[in-house]
């Protein structure tokens, strides 16, 4: 069995939806929405593929009717989106947008006409670039400007929110994106990337503050996990992939789940960390309600005396992959989520907010057959079937993604959708993935 029929077999409450981000998919260009970091960063030279960016994207700033549409049509009952911080203040603070302000509050009702229940996201990567000219997230001003913004949205939307996430993938806002260099801003320093793997914490804490004060009860994070494996059995390979799998997954559990951070890489951390960092964890460490899980690969860890500083890198592993490289390694969902459950989350609710893949897709005769993306999701929703079998508390399952959409320093190259989209006419075409998760949602 690889069709998508192992859906049927899930608890009837347990929430099947699809996720998206403002900036992927929104285009910024439309309803006096202001710029970030993203606009600036696709200008440099070498950063995003063509130099694309999402001024455009899939226009779904006008067409969000016929996105929710295809959303309810597949018997989706959720949909993880975010909001743009730009688009609501486009200088990041000061005067509100209002055409941001309906245009939320339209997406939201028709999200509810529908019967989708709305997750929403505070921030998934589109950083006002005002911001950015001024030290982005490492600066300790920004996490007090997202919190006023944060209020906004409370004030504005969460009359009608089912949930709300306050940052996507602090790994991703921090390391990713101000060590390895690969995303907005592209820093490539260690002091950058340690100074922001705490103030992307800070952020989320002063935003669960507001969101707390304005009596929200269903709060989270979105954290990415990679599975780690060592490169071999040598001892120096199993500490280079423990201090790996501290960076990319403990560093976070630790922090939000016990206040604190872990040694190893503290001890690597410490020169670089903020001032005072201590006094800060038990904000970060406030209760959330759920926690949110993005999960695509693994990641193969070797030492490596060319990186002075972290003393590893990662190498490529021989399981077969996606179109973006990555391998595909389901048991990885299963031994993350479950450790998290174990050692961290305990009785939390998990999601998993993001889980999919990127394929090579091409039209023929209308059709899409995309039969690798469905046995990609068979197989991580038979892990998640496990986990749930096994009493860990997942709740719900998001696909990445709803559309085909701009894919960060891939710009347009990497489609990752159930609906294809066409970036020159911007249709709308559902792919057989679309249509297998349609067929198994119906019969549930
Ligand atoms: C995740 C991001 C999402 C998308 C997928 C492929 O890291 O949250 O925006 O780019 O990867």
């Amino acid at each position: 069995m690889n069709d998508l029929k192992i859906i049927e077999t899930f608890p009837s409450d347990f929430v099947f939806g699809v996720a998206t981000s403002s900036y992927q998919i929104e285009g910024n260009s439309y309803g006096g929405s202001g710029t970030c970091h993203w606009d600036d960063f696709a200008k440099t030279p070498g950063s995003v593929i063509n130099k694309e960016n999402g001024s455009i994207a899939c226009a779904h700033y006008l067409k969000y009717k016929e996105d929710i549409a295809l959303i309810a049509d597949a018997v989706f009952s959720a949909y993880r989106f975010s909001f743009s911080w730009p688009r609501i203040l486009p200088d990041g603070k000061g005067s509100i947008n209002s055409k941001a302000i309906s245009f939320y509050d339209n997406l939201l009702d028709e999200m509810l006409q529908k019967g989708l229940k709305p997750f929403g996201t505070l921030y998934h990567w589109d950083l006002p670039s005002i911001f950015g000219k001024n030290g982005g997230w490492k600066n300790r001003d920004t996490t007090k400007w997202f919190a006023d913004y944060t209020d906004i949205v409370m004030r504005k939307f969460s009359d009608r929110l089912y949930s709300l996430a306050t940052i996507n993938e602090p790994w991703c806002v921090a390391w990713l994106s101000h060590y390895l260099g690969e995303h907005a801003p592209g820093e490539k320093n260690a002091a950058s990337g340690v100074q922001t793997m705490h103030m992307i914490l800070v952020a989320h804490a002063e935003a669960l503050q507001v969101i707390r004060a304005n009596n929200f009860n269903n709060a989270g994070i979105v954290l990415n996990k990679q599975f780690v494996s060592p490169h071999d059995e040598t001892e120096n390979s199993l500490l280079s992939a423990a201090l790996s799998d501290e960076i990319h997954n403990l560093w976070f559990d630790e922090a939000i789940f016990k206040g604190r951070y872990p040694n190893q890489t503290l001890e690597l951390f410490e020169p670089f960390m903020p001032q005072n960092y201590e006094k800060d964890l038990q904000l970060i460490s406030q209760p959330i309600d759920w926690v949110g899980v993005n999960y695509y690969t693994r990641s193969i860890i070797k030492p490596d005396k060319a990186n002075p500083f972290l003393g590893f890198s990662s190498t490529k592993g021989n399981l077969p992959t996606t179109d973006m490289g990555w391998e595909i390694y389901p048991q990885g969902l299963e031994y993350i989520v479950k450790r998290l459950h174990e050692s961290y989350s305990k009785e939390v609710p998990i999601f998993i907010t993001e889980n999919g893949m990127a394929n090579q897709d091409f039209i023929e005769d209308g059709i899409i057959n995309d039969f690798s993306r469905i046995k990609y999701y068979y197989e991580h929703l038979k892990k998640v079937k496990n986990l749930v079998e096994n009493d860990v508390p997942v709740k719900g399952y998001f696909a990445w993604s709803l559309l085909d959409n701009f894919e960060w320093a891939f710009g347009y190259k990497k489609r990752f959708g159930l609906v294809h989209v066409d970036f020159n006419t911007l249709k709308r075409t559902p792919k057989n993935s679309y249509y297998a998760f349609q067929k198994a949602l119906n019969a549930r």
